[in-house]
């Protein structure tokens, strides 16, 4: 694996889900993988999950960490090309991705997107110069359009509680009903957890509904044939998975508004009622959450909430995508 952006960098997702059941179940059974070798984690922005999970997955590994906070730790980088130096950035990308290169064997990256200008965004400007001048394998650790190690974790959690809920794993009976739904939120959010929930769902063995208010329409390449219903009751109907997050516009539909706020309808909050005609629906959602804006606290402290054990899977994840790195490195 060179690069880990998109679902179909891991290949079949069976596999990628049985080789993740074998991390969890052995985490430190491929130490010797990562003996000598190092990984870069770089944050442009702030994290909990992933800076965590990153670092825990690193060291079941045998690989050692570092981790760069740009701006606090570091000079602050500019990142777009062409650009006179004059402000108050002090190093470019340019020079900063071989440099990091140069003192590792992989790269993370967490880079938001700026939600100002949606071709810079969409883009993935800021990884991209990451994969074209490290020399080295990069994960995208949440950048300006996908999670990607949010995504498998959110998939390893349908997989092991459709498995509690009827006793079969996912691909082998009836397909268990996704939802993700919007959810409002005072401030505006990216795209990448929905983008990459979509993309992987849409993949796996499950049949997905995304339901939003209208002007949320997310990029068709994550949609693809998947269901979107406008009516959030109607979607929750059946459901075996609800998934809440919010977004802000994706510009799809109103390219003007990318990135803006649309709407702030509470009654698309989460709770009870929605959850009552879901077919005893488990919740998920990436955290953090804003309780009693995107989700109830009834829901949220309920037993069917999954977000801890969703937030733990971030850890197998990331190791499993680590791990086939390592592969691939010693088998060059
Ligand atoms: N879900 C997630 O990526 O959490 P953090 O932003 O805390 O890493």
């Amino acid at each position: 694996m060179k690069s880990f952006l998109h679902v179909s960098d891991i290949g079949p997702l069976a596999t990628a889900l049985e080789e993740a059941r074998q991390v969890k179940a052995t985490p430190l059974a491929w130490r010797h993988l990562g003996e000598g070798k190092t990984v870069v984690l770089v944050f442009f922005n702030n994290s909990l999950r992933t800076r965590l999970s990153s670092q825990k997955a690193a060291y079941n590994l045998g690989l050692q960490p570092i981790v760069l906070n740009v701006g606090a730790d570091s000079w602050k980088l500019e990142t777009e090309l062409g650009v006179v130096m004059d402000g108050d950035r002090s190093e470019h990308l340019r020079e900063a991705v071989p440099v990091i290169g140069s003192y590792c064997d992989l790269i993370g990256v967490r880079s938001f997107a700026g939600l100002n200008d949606r071709d810079f965004d969409y883009a993935e400007t800021i990884l991209r110069q990451f994969i074209d001048w490290s020399g080295r394998p990069v994960i995208s650790l949440e950048s300006a359009t996908v999670h990607p190690c949010q995504a498998f974790a959110d998939l390893i959690t349908i997989d092991e509680y459709w498995t509690r809920k009827t006793g079969l794993r996912l691909g082998s009976g009836r397909r268990p009903k996704v939802v993700l739904s919007w959810a409002p939120h005072p401030r505006a959010l990216p795209q990448a957890v929905p983008n990459s929930f979509a993309e992987w769902m849409n993949a796996a063995p499950v049949d997905l509904v995304i339901t939003h208010p209208e002007g949320y329409e997310l990029d068709p390449q994550f949609v693809q044939g998947a269901r979107v219903e406008y009516d959030q009751m109607k979607a929750f109907e059946g459901a075996d998975f609800v998934y809440a997050k919010n977004w802000s516009c994706p510009g799809v539909s109103c390219p003007q508004a990318y990135g803006q706020v649309l709407n702030y309808d509470r009654s698309w909050t989460v709770d009870e009622r929605q959850m009552a005609v879901t077919d005893g629906a488990y919740f998920l959602h990436c955290l953090p959450v804003r309780r009693n804006v995107v989700v109830s606290d009834a829901v949220l402290d309920s037993p069917k909430s999954i977000v801890i054990p969703e937030a733990a899977n971030r850890v197998v994840s990331a190791q499993t995508v680590m791990k086939r790195i390592l592969e691939d490195i010693k088998n060059q």
